[in-house]
C-alpha cells in the first residue's frame, strides 16, 4: 500500500513538471516573436545581436528604445523582453 502511494506522488511530480515545462517555452516564444514584430521597425535584427551585452546593458537598452517610442511596448512586454534578452542573450 505505501509503495503504491509513493508511484502516485512520484506520477504527480512528473505531471507536474510536465505542465510547467511547456508554458515557459512558450513565454520565449512569445518573447522572441515580439522582438521580430516590434524591434525591426526601425532597424535590423543584427543591430539587437551585434554585440554581447551584460544583463544590465540590455535592462539600459528597452529603456532606450522605449524612450525613442513610448507606445511600442506595453510595461509587460518590456519586462518579458527585457528578461528574454538578459537570460538567452546575456555575455
Ligand atoms: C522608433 C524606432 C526604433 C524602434 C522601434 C527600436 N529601436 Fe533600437 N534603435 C533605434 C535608434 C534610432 C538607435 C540608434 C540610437 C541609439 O543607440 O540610441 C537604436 C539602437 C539600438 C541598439 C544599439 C544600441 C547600442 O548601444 O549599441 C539596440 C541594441 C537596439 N536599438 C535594440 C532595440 C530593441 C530590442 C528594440 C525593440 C524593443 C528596438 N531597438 C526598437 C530606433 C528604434
Amino acid at each position: 500500500m505505501k509503495w503504491f502511494s509513493v508511484g502516485w506522488l512520484i506520477l504527480l511530480i512528473i505531471a507536474f513538471y510536465y505542465s510547467c515545462g511547456p508554458k515557459k517555452e512558450a513565454k520565449k516564444i512569445d518573447a522572441k516573436a515580439l522582438v521580430a514584430q516590434k524591434c525591426s521597425i526601425c532597424h535590423a535584427a543584427d543591430r539587437i545581436n551585434n554585440k554581447p551585452r551584460s544583463q544590465r546593458e540590455w535592462a539600459i537598452v528597452v529603456k532606450r528604445m522605449r524612450i525613442i517610442n513610448p507606445r511600442l511596448l506595453t510595461p509587460e512586454e518590456a519586462s518579458l523582453m527585457t528578461r528574454y534578452f538578459q537570460e538567452n542573450l546575456s555575455k
